[in-house]
């Protein structure tokens, strides 16, 4: 590929904090290198429908510190089939774009995937998912905003579940992961944490609040992902109050709040360091890539070993967690 001129943006799948901070530091990258920025709204629905306009200095500032995506985020059925990838290639060559970034999750590279082989188009992910679900970046741009959401919420519910001897059964977002569910398990003290990637074992959680009530500790948190295998908290709540009929539970579905609000710090080093990284990627001629940290060290990992890699979760923090409940 020649000298990049013209790149464009996008936001796609769940938004997640940190997206805006990832888009700045594209698009003040970009600029930087003398390389045009357009920003492409409501994801692949935008490029096929050429919602496609230039993104200046001024239509970045002071978006480092703002949850959700001013690109907006958006499904597209027609960008699945090929002649709605047809249309929005037409679309970016309209506009004399050489070179795309998508910032989402597995269903954002899978699209980029198909587009990229389809019309040998230059593309780098960014990985922008709370759920941390993908493979070859240690943590996803949102991932320790939603964990910190998720604790504060969870020393909230602390306080009334001591207060009036009651289980709180937490469902936390996650829908094919559990990582949201154990980093905020174990920040939280929570002293059950269940996740898809283990089968749930009603047996060992009855046997743990046998074991609280014998300690005459009534008052208990569990957190459990939305995509366990056990069903979710209501699942939970109906196993606990016929195994153990004298126990108050309730359950808090914490929901789309997890994917609000500020990023953290951490959040918005990770997003500009990636975002950074993935202008100079598409300078070097890169394609077909992520970009993610690993071990603090950058990262392009393919888009096919990306996605749908759940291996990584670590399952000792789930012991940990749940001996130090106990
Ligand atoms: O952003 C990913 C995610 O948080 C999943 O964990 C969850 O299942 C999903 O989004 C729900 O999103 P929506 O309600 O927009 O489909």
């Amino acid at each position: 590929m020649g000298t990049l001129k013209r790149i464009a943006v996008l936001t796609s799948g769940g938004d997640s904090p940190g997206m805006n901070a990832a888009i700045r530091a594209v698009v003040k990258t970009a600029l930087y290198y003398d390389i045009e920025v357009y920003g492409i709204y409501r994801g692949y629905h935008g490029m096929v429908n050429d919602l496609i306009t230039p993104l200046k200095r001024e239509d970045v500032k002071f978006i480092l510190p703002l949850g959700g995506t001013i690109l907006k985020s958006a499904r597209s059925e027609e960008f699945r089939t090929t002649e709605g990838r047809k249309k929005a290639y037409e679309n970016l060559k309209k506009h004399s774009i050489d070179a795309l970034v998508v910032i989402g999750g597995d269903g954002t590279f899978t699209g980029a995937k198909f587009f990229m082989n389809e019309f040998d188009f230059p593309v780098i992910g960014l990985p922008g998912t709370i759920d941390n679900d993908l493979f070859g970046t240690d943590y996803t741009i949102g991932y320790d905003t939603a964990v910190n959401t998720v604790v504060s919420a969870i020393d909230k519910l602390r306080d009334t579940a001591y207060s009036h001897d009651m289980v709180f059964i937490v469902e936390v977002m996650g829908r094919d992961a559990g990582f949201i569910a154990l980093r905020s398990g174990l920040a939280s003290g929570s002293g059950k944490i269940l996740i898809p990637e283990t089968k749930t074992c009603t047996d060992e959680l009855s046997e743990r609040l046998r074991k609280r009530i014998e300690r005459d500790e009534t008052s208990a948190i569990i957190v459990v992902a939305e995509g366990d295998d056990f069903g979710g908290a209501a699942e939970v709540k109906k196993i606990i109050n016929e195994r153990f009929p004298d126990l108050k539970t309730r359950v808090t579905i914490l929901g789309h709040i997890q994917r609000g609000g500020t990023p953290s710090a951490f959040d918005r080093i990770l997003a500009s360091g990636l975002g950074y990284q993935a202008v100079k990627g598409l300078m070097d001629g890169k394609s077909g890539v992520m970009v993610g940290s690993v071990n603090r060290k950058i990262e392009f990992v393919p888009f096919d070993r990306s996605i749908k890699h759940h291996d990584k979760i670590n399952i000792e923090l789930k012991n940990i967690a749940e001996i130090l409940a106990s």
